[in-house]
């Protein structure tokens, strides 16, 4: 058998709109399963979300240890599949908070290896983070309500400075 090994790389998808503390946790778990990650943040341009993009990239850029082998990209009116194939990743990688998001993220692993071929691995999301999401947590902070320990610093920051 061959010594020759190349990279293993995979792809974290999303919105990031913003990133929360249960993005990161599947981020850097998936940093140990693979070579290098690729955070593909994933959108359309034509849709306003609640940050633009150059500010989501930017909160997960501050919030992820420098030294983890992840990188972070946007990618515009992209299909997933794509992006996996230009950067040259083996799999995507998924949280999974429980049914819920079973329902709405296998038909899309489905498609994504019915259109390419590329796996979609999927981590249990860690219990304290079951109830965090990216909408949850921005509706309670628009309303004035305590989210800190659920989303990095970089986010309550931007959210109190209004
Ligand atoms: O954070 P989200 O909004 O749950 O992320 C969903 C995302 C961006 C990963 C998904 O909508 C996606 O992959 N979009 C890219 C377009 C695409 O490939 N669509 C077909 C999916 S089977």
């Amino acid at each position: 058998m061959s010594a020759a090994r190349t990279t293993r790389r995979a792809v974290c998808p999303g919105s990031f709109d913003p990133v929360t503390n249960g993005h990161l946790d599947v981020i850097e778990r998936a940093g140990v399963l693979f070579d290098e990650v690729v955070v593909a943040v994933l959108h359309n341009p034509a849709k306003r979300g609640r940050f633009p993009v150059e500010q989501r990239l930017e909160f997960l850029r501050r919030s992820l240890s420098a030294d983890a082998p992840v990188r972070v990209e946007a990618f515009a009116n992209r299909l997933l599949v794509d992006v996996c194939r230009d950067v040259g990743a083996v799999a995507v990688v998924k949280g999974l908070r429980g049914g819920t998001d079973f329902h709405y993220e296998v038909p899309m692993a489905l498609m994504n290896r019915h259109l390419s071929g590329v796996e979609t691995v999927f981590l249990p999301g860690a219990p304290q983070w079951e109830h965090v999401s990216s909408s949850l947590v921005s509706e309670v902070a628009a309303f004035g309500g305590d989210v800190s320990g659920m989303v990095p610093a970089a986010v309550l920051e931007a959210w109190r400075q209004g």
